[in-house]
């Protein structure tokens, strides 16, 4: 018995599990189905083939249970089935499935769009918008963006990731291989440095990095390559995601928000991953005191059924009938699911993301001085990013150490993810309770023993 599990003994939290070796033979059956039939471009970084999902745990087709510290990328933020968001479904399925907001009326979808405009910072009234997804957010926005400053240039962020339609990749820079292969992608996108305060990016000095990013914008990018009066908006990760769990610092986003309004520009403010109250606050700009003219938000919208959502000031959204409409977005029974997701992290969770966050981050706080191999522990509430170098001084790289650590908490039981290059994340449910992190924190100890050990 592990550390962790001996620590977690008499527990009332169910733990994690593990009956067979992994996969087991259920798991392998579904996953020789999966590599003839599914899309072979999803990126699975390990064999979990999930039956059942309850509160923090998830149950595999083989009866192995696993304790989440992945959320489904951020997604299930009251926790999987959380029976106050499957009576919701439930109910509305029983009532009326779809109706298409494109073309008729339903109360969930004015409902919805009214609670998302009183949550979204600034005093201006706002109108919201809704897609099925993050990728259909970012899209909206970018439409929107054009259509209300009649400008078509953008600008966004090196390492960020915004979606994969062409528009939203078109914004992102992440990694090449999402961009590779797809021609040319919309033409008037302008990346820019993001302000990673560990390491820096090119000529960006980590310890000055949101004057130096800021400079950039203004004095180089604007200067040299686009005039500022021709972009319609600046998109931003207030915290990058699949970049890494990299938060901007606050003075670069109240910098950025400045530079927006010097010149017209719209900020958008990218939250699908870090909005809906991960961390610790309904949107992660908030800790910035920063005013978004637009926010995306979808993942933990909904508890995990399918909606995204554009809020914007309602002097921005400003385009006319037919201008942009989708038949699913804002489905009634993913309406309902975020209604009861938004009524539970309002009563309880948002608050629980902001102690647990703080929580999380006091057990890791001597994590760089107890192992080599971490170089960095950052975040905020329930996002934190944890990243894997292989030396301390030189800070350099080491994505297969990551990925050892990813394969290693699997193996017991625990489900993390990595993100950027050579950090792990952690995005639990916003549900998670001091005795789940501790489980998760000594399983990673653990592992990060046994890997420096073997280094
Ligand atoms: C910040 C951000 N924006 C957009 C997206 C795209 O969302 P989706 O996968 O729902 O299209 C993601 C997904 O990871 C994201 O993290």
């Amino acid at each position: 018995m592990s550390t962790a599990q001996t620590q977690a003994k008499g527990s009332k939290n169910a733990l994690p599990q593990i009956n067979t070796s992994l996969p087991g033979p259920e798991a392998r059956r579904v996953l020789e189905l999966d590599r003839t039939y599914v899309s072979p471009s999803y990126t699975r970084d390990y064999p979990l083939v999930a039956k059942r999902g309850q509160g923090m745990m998830v149950e595999d087709v083989d009866g192995n249970t696993f304790l989440d510290f992945a959320a489904g990328i951020a997604v299930v933020s009251t926790g999987h089935c959380h029976p106050e968001v499957v009576r919701a479904i439930q109910e509305q399925a029983a009532t009326l499935i779809h109706m298409s907001g494109t073309d008729f009326y339903y109360p969930g979808l004015a409902e919805l769009a009214e609670r998302l405009a009183s949550i979204a910072p600034g005093k201006e009234a706002k109108r919201v918008y809704f897609g099925n997804s993050g990728a259909e957010a970012v899209e909206a926005a970018i439409k929107l963006a054009k259509y209300h400053t009649k400008r078509d240039k953008l600008v966004a962020f090196h390492g960020a990731f915004h979606g994969r339609t062409m528009g939203a990749l078109s914004l992102t820079a992440s990694r090449s291989i999402q961009r590779k292969g797809f021609g040319t992608l919309l033409s008037g996108v302008f990346h820019t440095p993001f302000p990673d305060t560990y390491r820096g990016t090119y000529g960006v000095r980590p310890e000055c990095a949101s004057a130096d990013c800021l400079s950039y914008l203004e004095n180089e990018l604007f200067r040299r390559r686009v005039d500022p009066d021709e972009v319609a908006a600046i998109f931003i990760e207030p915290i990058q995601g699949e970049g890494g769990y990299l938060p901007a610092p606050a003075d670069f986003l109240q910098g950025l928000q400045r530079i927006c309004r010097k010149y017209g520009i719209l900020l958008v403010a990218d939250e699908v991953q870090s909005g809906m109250g991960r961390t610790g606050k309904w949107w992660a700009v908030e800790h910035a005191g920063v005013e978004p003219d637009i926010i995306c938000a979808a993942k933990g919208i909904a508890s995990g059924m399918p909606l995204g959502a554009v809020i914007a000031r309602a002097s921005v959204m400003d385009w006319t009938p037919g201008a942009h409409a989708s038949t699913f977005g804002g489905n009634p029974v993913c309406i309902a699911a975020a209604m009861a997701t938004m009524d539970l992290l309002e009563r309880e969770y948002i608050a629980n993301a902001a102690h647990m966050g703080e929580f999380i981050m006091s057990r890791l706080a001597d994590w760089r001085e107890r192992h080599k191999i971490v170089g960095d522990v950052r975040g905020r509430g329930l996002m934190i990013g944890i990243e894997i170098v292989r030396n301390q001084k030189t800070r350099e790289k080491a994505p297969d150490l990551r990925n050892k650590l990813v394969h290693a908490a699997f193996q017991k039981g625990l489900l993390v993810l990595g993100s950027g290059d050579t950090t792990l994340r952690l995005m639990p449910p916003l549900i998670v309770n001091e005795e789940q992190a501790d489980f998760a924190i000594l399983t990673l100890d653990g592992c990060l023993e046994e890997i420096e050990r073997e280094e």
